[in-house]
């Protein structure tokens, strides 16, 4: 069964490929490669002894796109990543971000429909529940205002499939991610920012390999335990399980209505500080860093309620926050090591 896993070359993506294929589907790789390298297909394959096919373009060029789908209409499901996710790059260029994100998810869902492929996963974000008036925090509370053009096209996002849905055959589950972290146990394919990462583990993994000389903590005066503030940190091999399982739902028909909306996180939160400390502990490492000022924009804190995705979806994260930082640290090393042979 053939499953397009679009953005797949990227951090999500690949880890969803690997588990796609260790489940026995048959994966094609739909990226532009703008913030990833196709040498990610030699990792997967690496792992898993079988090559996805990559063709690389961009989903929002409408005419490849179609083109694309003429060629591959035996598709039977679409796991959609491919989008720009930096918040502040979206702050400083939202028509980049509008125009990217959006326009690829309606150029697929109109292959879609005329294709007479059914399903679809999108991968959305807890962004979408800004802070939150109750925690933790289930697929019931209300959708706030969007803090960035990047929460926002997740947001709309949401909306087109919705919309589409009701006048089409199509079915979708959008999954809301809280705080992917982690690597690959292989250390063969992981988190591989371009520049200067935005993203929490990343930056740290960074600084304690000598890549950045300093970590700064965003604000410890949040109305936390230790004052930073608190989010659901989840290993990005068990978001990838979710896909999966997401993708057999639909095939198998066990969906309860046509557009399902489900949270990815492990139902615990830990603050900043929690993160640096698991990681000095299963690093070894001395993690240089200071503390400043809040970043704008950020929520304070916020931790998914996971019951419903382990009742209804049958899912449920199993690995805690030092395997989650262990495997971020391993990949780094290993990320090093591999480029320094090169
Ligand atoms: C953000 C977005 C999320 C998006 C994700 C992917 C919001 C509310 N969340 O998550 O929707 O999917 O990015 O890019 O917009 N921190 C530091 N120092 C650093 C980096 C981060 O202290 O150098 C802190 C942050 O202040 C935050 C926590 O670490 O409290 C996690 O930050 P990050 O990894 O950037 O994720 P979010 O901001 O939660």
């Amino acid at each position: 069964m053939k499953i397009l896993v679009t953005g797949g070359t990227g951090y999500i993506g690949s880890h969803t490929a690997v588990e796609l294929q260790q489940e026995g589907f048959e994966v094609v790789i739909v990226d532009n490669l703008s913030n990833s390298s196709a040498g990610v297909i030699d990792s997967i394959t690496a792992i898993t002894g079988i090559r996805p096919v990559l063709e690389v373009f961009d989903l929002a060029d409408y005419k490849k796109t179609m083109d694309f789908f003429q060629r591959h209409s035996d598709i039977q499901g679409i796991i959609h990543f491919a989008a720009y996710k930096a918040v502040g790059e979206s702050v400083e260029q939202p028509l980049m971000y509008y125009r990217n994100n959006l326009v690829s998810l309606m150029n697929i869902l109109e292959a879609m429909n005329s294709q007479q492929i059914p399903n679809l996963v999108f991968s959305s974000s807890c962004t979408v529940y800004g802070q939150p008036d109750e925690l933790p925090v289930s697929e019931q509370a209300a959708v706030k205002k969007a803090e960035s053009p990047y929460g926002n096209t997740k947001q709309i996002s949401e909306e087109i499939i919705s919309d589409t849905i009701r006048t089409s055959g199509l079915k979708a589950i959008a999954l809301r991610y809280f705080n992917p972290i982690g690597a690959h146990p292989t250390a063969l394919i992981g988190e591989l920012p371009l520049g200067v990462p935005n993203n929490l583990m990343p930056f740290i993994t960074q600084t304690a390999i000598g890549i950045r000389p300093q970590l700064r903590v965003f604000g410890n005066d949040y109305n936390t335990p230790d004052g930073t503030a608190i989010r659901d940190y989840i290993h990005v091999v068990d978001l990838a399980k979710a896909h999966v399982i997401s993708v057999q739902r639909m095939i198998q028909s066990r969906m309860k209505k046509p557009f399902e909306i489900f949270n990815l996180g492990t139902g615990i939160g830990y603050s900043v500080m929690d993160v640096i400390r698991s990681f000095e502990k299963v690093s070894g490492e001395r993690l240089n860093y200071i503390v400043v000022d809040r970043r704008e924009g950020d929520v304070e804190q916020v931790w998914a309620n996971p019951q419903w995705s382990n009742t209804e979806l049958g899912w449920k994260a199993e690995k805690n926050l030092d395997e989650m930082t262990y495997s971020a640290w391993k990949w780094e090393q290993a990320y090093k090591k591999r480029s320094r042979k090169q």
